[in-house]
């Protein structure tokens, strides 16, 4: 049932009707409540109890929730919270303080009641008065069922985070052990700007943004990063253990930020949580861990939250670098250094339903169902990021019109030389005119980006930009015309297949993916882009990889995609990979 539209059991009801009916003061019944449980300031005036007195009468429950999801609301169950507080006693953590900073309806704050057995103070804190509601009478109801429990002082604030001064928590408790526990807000900025929410900080110094103008234009400020530093900030003279669960994002972030910030944390430790059988959400998010009042550590252990045995990685800081798994990283950073060919990013349009053909029966169709004829010559096999699947591609699924050669290129030639492209261009120049992006401010019509002489490379080395597959492909020309890639993609491209198919076994190897592996974040938007393709020093990578291992991969190449490729050329692709190692400019391509 609910009071307050906060669920609350029988037991605390007729608890609260027995023990209130006598009692008109506020004063009065928060000293019973205090009395009874601990929690201080039970009612913040009359009013409320009267209210309270009022609901208790009447059974209620059919009070809905409303839409929170400006909040990041995603309560913890009792068993992962209580998990939480098991692990951190195996750590030796014998907190005398409590600070759950968003507390909800109280799962830490009851797991921590439970499982810490000195506790002397506890503070949580809340915006959402019906969820401060319910932990009071969660608490009310853990402490009926155990009355012999440790009682220590509890304070749940009805409070914005954002204003809360835990200075004054701070000072009182400097001495003592202070736990700061619980389950941050899960939602970024960019999130909160598509929401209209006001769920932020009012100003902040955090990452140098001035103000919250400043902090609203940074697409992903992360409200659970800046109440973990804000209290890391506060707390790091004091004897405090962290235990938020937070995305991995947020924790990226953090140890990314140590190497400026040099907050005094340390033991930094990341225990990955499954959140779709925890909080039915996709979203990478592990309890992040560490201690104050040390000296700044670098890097982070990760483990698996259920297991806890053996650490997975670390991730953090080594020398310069900021990578995903130092062991990885050590063991393959021969190969960071420079590409000795330019990584390019593939063609961009912003105008798929037009621009994105399909080819039926000498026809071709677009997007919106349209039915139309083209000369050829303008049009180009094209491969999104999803048809990267295979690792040689001779057949495009997809067709796209290529109307310029380079950036800027005028375009009106197309109306004399292709009267039917243009015919078709010029029938939906709305579609194009009505781009928003401003690089197509000012620009010829039907302009596109991501063009110049490297797009019309016959032989591309390829990696779409977007997914997880640590994967390289071989496009090959389609009709003797050279296949685009779109935005979403990264290619080299090359005038000889022999170059091509040697830069993808070498791509494609052991090493190049360990190292991959170790400089590449999983919660990236993108996975690749061009600034992690440039390091690959596939000259260096090339010392590494055996004739006899080249042999293989490419028998198994040629098995596998009926290809009939030697190693003949292999001698004149290192050649013309070397200059790079010796300070000459990089290849356009080869
Ligand atoms: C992810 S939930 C976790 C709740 C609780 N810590 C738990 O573990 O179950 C985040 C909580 O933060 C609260 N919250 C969101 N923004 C807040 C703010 N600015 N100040 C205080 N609490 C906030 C939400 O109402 C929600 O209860």
């Amino acid at each position: 049932m609910k009071i307050f539209e906060a669920n609350i059991t029988c037991k605390v009801v007729e608890f609260l009707k027995e023990s209130l009916k006598n009692i008109v003061l506020t004063g009065a019944a928060n000293q019973m409540l205090y009395n009874q449980f601990g929690i201080l300031h039970s009612f913040e005036n009359d009013d409320e109890l009267s209210h309270l007195k009022e609901q208790l009468s009447i059974k209620s429950d059919a009070a809905s929730e409303p839409d929170r999801v400006g909040y990041g609301d995603f309560q913890t169950n009792a068993d992962l919270s209580d998990k939480v507080a098991v692990h951190l006693i195996t750590q030796k953590i014998s907190p005398d303080i409590i600070i759950e900073p968003t507390c909800g309806k109280g799962a830490f704050i009851l797991a921590s009641l439970k499982r810490f057995t000195q506790l002397k103070a506890v503070y949580g804190i809340e915006i959402y008065k019906p969820y401060v509601w319910e932990c009071k009478f969660g608490i009310m109801d853990f402490f009926l069922d155990n009355p012999q429990a440790n009682k220590p002082d509890i304070v749940i604030f009805h409070s914005n985070v954002f204003d809360f001064n835990f200075n004054q928590i701070r000072e009182k408790h400097a001495a003592q052990n202070i736990l700061i526990i619980g389950n941050l807000p899960w939602v970024t900025n960019s999130k909160l700007g598509c929401l209209d929410s006001e769920n932020l900080p009012k100003k902040t110094n955090s990452k140098n943004y001035k103000g919250l103008d400043a902090i609203t234009g940074k697409g992903n400020f992360d409200i659970a990063e800046y109440i973990t530093t804000s209290l890391i900030d506060t707390f790091q003279e004091t004897q405090m253990t962290v235990a938020l669960l937070v995305k991995n994002t947020v924790i990226k972030n953090i140890v990314f930020d140590q190497s400026k910030s040099k907050r005094k944390i340390s033991e930094i430790r990341k225990y990955c949580i499954n959140s779709k059988k925890e909080f039915n959400v996709s979203v990478e998010a592990s309890l992040f861990y560490c201690k104050m009042q040390s000296s700044p550590e670098f890097d982070c252990i990760e483990f698996d939250f259920y297991s806890k045995t053996q650490p997975i990685k670390k991730l953090g800081w080594t020398g310069q670098k900021f990578v995903s798994n130092i062991d990885a990283y050590l063991y393959t950073k021969n190969i960071d250094g420079e590409s000795p060919f330019v990584w390019r990013q593939g063609l961009k349009h912003d105008c798929s339903a037009v621009m994105e053909l399909e080819r039926v029966k000498g026809h071709y169709t677009n997007g919106l169902n349209e039915e139309f004829v083209l000369e050829s010559d303008l049009v180009y096999g094209m491969l999104k990021s999803s048809d990267l699947k295979n690792t040689v591609i001779n057949q495009p699924r997809k067709f796209t019109l290529v109307t310029q050669k380079n950036i800027g290129q005028e375009t009106n030639c197309i109306k004399r030389i292709y009267p039917d492209t243009y015919r078709y261009l010029f029938t939906h120049k709305a579609y194009f005119d009505a781009r928003k992006s401003i690089i197509y401010n000012n620009r010829p019509s039907f302009s596109i980006f991501g063009i110049g002489d490297y797009s019309f490379a016959p032989y591309k080395t390829a990696i779409s930009g977007l997914y997880k597959t640590f994967h390289f492909t071989l496009v090959l020309p389609f009709e003797e015309k050279p296949v685009m890639l779109d935005d979403t993609c990264y290619f080299i491209g090359f005038d000889k297949i022999e170059f091509a198919v040697y830069s993808l076994l070498l791509l494609n190897s052991k090493e190049c993916m360990l190292f991959l592996k170790s400089v590449t974040f999983p919660d990236a938007k993108r996975t690749f882009t061009k600034d992690i393709l440039m390091r690959i020093d596939l000259f260096e990578l090339a010392k590494s990889y055996s004739e006899q291992e080249r042999q293989n991969d490419l028998i198994k190449l040629n098995e596998t995609y009926g290809l009939h490729l030697t190693l003949e050329l292999w001698d004149s692709f290192i050649a013309k990979m070397r200059p790079a190692k010796s300070s000459q400019p990089t290849l356009e391509f080869g």
